[in-house]
């Protein structure tokens, strides 16, 4: 999908289908009241004679408009003019480009570009089309063996801003909206494909091929054998029951000048969370197969930080590894010692993500981080708690969190945040081990926060658990690619040669 920036009228684009805006009751947008002038008023009275309303997801393909060039128009509803936020705006954008794709155009030029949207200016618009854009057009259907295509596909979207001035911001905008749309494709395939293709092995893979396209990024990967020598202990006991090799895949993201400390992700890589002997329910268990999102949002900032060439250091460390129940597997009440020394008691093997990470997060202290930031699905609380709205953030450092909060805004991709409290902390203790893998099952999410906090006291850190927003379940079930769009904005946010780049007057 290719994506162009234009200024011009819309009666005078030579194009397979121009784009514009109806808002509701009945009003033309900017570019639709032109098209209408030009064609002597004949979008006015398809208006009047009730064809279109102009309410949110409607559309309305027309042909053959007089004294317009383009072969067609589409009139895309609104809503109310007044009345468009973030969603608002990505429904009317995944509508139109639903309905070009269907209809034959396999290129267009979108005026919804010009569409106020509460809060927000034209780099954001355009960026924002990109990956509404790419996210409407993506398939699931790289493991079937008849692919849905369509025969005449959109192929390239050209998007008008206003006056030619605003050509490079909009250009910028495009550059950007690409780099997350190919985080965000990347991190819902790898989240979609099944725990028999997507092992770890298969991962370390993909973070290897990742290291050949991006010559700032080099690709490690810690086996089974050098895990016990680093004691990982924790990561060890959740592989213990899996005939699949575990891997710590660390991909280094060199950027910036040397002496840059590094932003640390880590994102917990266990590729099907069965809970072990602590086993789960059969109904919607292969979900979790999603169980890996963490990983895969990791390798989705690190796509989209290598295609801007940010000028910052960061690091991607994923322990990635099976969780299974076997002859050999971890029993509830074994206790097993940590990479940082402290014994855990495991008392139920379906906490496994805390026990992964809490190694991964010990191994990153080495890359003297400004800060870490580990992404998981970790607990069934926090779909409790926020829903798929939002995903929860916590951390020992206020601007780090209030920096991720920040960027789940900008880029309408949300976080919220739990309190880590001492209160709650407390409730993690056990009478044989320094500390147990669960405490009650009120809290759980920031209960499993606390746990993670005993690993993270060297630096500054924040954690995000994703497991009510990097899928959806249901008869629409696929991988959202979220929290890319947040991290990457937090990447750009802390490169601030980017900023400066991107606020020069042009
Ligand atoms: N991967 C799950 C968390 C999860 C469950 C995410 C459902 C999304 C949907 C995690 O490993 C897990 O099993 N957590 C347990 C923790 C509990 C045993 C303290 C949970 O949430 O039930
Ligand atoms: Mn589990
Ligand atoms: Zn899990």
């Amino acid at each position: 999908m290719e994506f162009n920036v234009k200024s011009g009228s819309p009666a005078k684009q030579r194009s397979a289908c121009v784009v514009v805006g109806v808002f509701e009751p009945r009003r033309l947008s900017p570019a639709a009241e032109s098209l209408d002038k030009a064609s002597g008023g004949h979008l006015s009275a398809l208006l009047r004679r009730g064809d279109i309303e102009g309410q949110l997801g409607q559309t309305l393909l027309l042909h053959h408009i007089p004294k317009a060039l383009a072969e067609r128009v589409l009139l895309v509803g609104c809503g109310k003019e007044r009345e468009v936020g973030d969603k608002e705006y990505q429904r009317i954008i995944t509508t139109a480009v639903t309905c070009l794709n269907e209809t034959g155009s396999m290129e267009g030029m979108s005026y919804l570009t010009e569409i106020s949207v509460k809060g927000r200016d034209l780099h954001w618009k355009v960026r924002n089309t990109v990956e509404a854009t790419r996210g409407a057009l993506h398939r699931t259907d790289q493991l079937k063996s008849k692919k849905d295509d369509l025969r005449r596909p959109l192929r390239k979207l050209t998007l008008m801003v206003p006056k030619r001035g605003d050509l490079t911001t909009g250009e910028n905008a495009v550059h950007e909206g690409m780099a997350i749309a190919d985080g965000v494709m990347l991190a819902k395939s790898l989240g979609d494909l099944p725990g028999n293709i997507c092992t770890p092995t298969y991962l370390a893979k993909q973070a290897r091929a990742m290291a050949k396209k991006y010559s700032p990024l080099k690709v490690s990967v810690i086996e089974k054998a050098q895990m016990e020598k680093l004691g990982m202990g924790a990561l060890l006991s959740v592989t213990a029951g899996s005939a699949e090799a575990p891997k710590l895949i660390v991909a280094e993201y060199k950027g910036g000048k040397a002496k840059d400390k590094p932003v640390v992700l880590v994102g917990k890589g266990v590729t099907f969370d069965t809970g072990g002997i602590s086993i789960k329910p059969s109904p919607t268990m292969d979900e979790m197969k999603y169980d890996m999102c963490g990983a895969a949002s990791v390798l989705g900032a690190l796509t989209a930080c290598a295609e801007l060439q940010l000028n910052i250091n960061v690091v991607g460390v994923i322990p990635a590894c099976e969780n299974m129940p076997s002859s050999t597997a971890t029993k509830p009440g074994d206790i097993v010692t940590s990479m940082s020394g402290q014994t855990i008691e495991v008392l139920n093997t379906d906490a496994e993500g805390r026990l992964i990470l809490c190694d991964a997060l010990t191994y990153s202290e080495r890359f003297n981080p400004d800060v870490v930031i580990d992404i998981a699905t970790l607990t069934g609380a926090c779909v409790i708690a926020l829903g798929h709205h939002a995903s929860a953030v916590m951390g020992n450092h206020h601007p780090l969190v209030h920096d991720l909060l920040n960027a789940g805004k900008t880029s309408a991709d949300r976080a919220w945040e739990m309190p880590l409290w001492d209160e709650y902390n407390e409730e993690l203790k056990s009478n044989f081990a320094d500390i147990p893998n669960i405490a009650g099952r009120a809290g759980g999410s920031i209960t499993a926060g606390c746990f993670l906090s005993r690993f993270t006291k060297k630096y500054h850190w924040a954690h995000l658990d994703i497991a009510g927003t990097a899928w959806v379940s249901g008869a629409n079930k696929g991988a959202t690619g979220r929290p890319v769009p947040l991290l990457t904005q937090f990447l750009i946010d802390r490169d601030t040669g980017a900023k400066k780049r991107a606020t020069k007057k042009t």
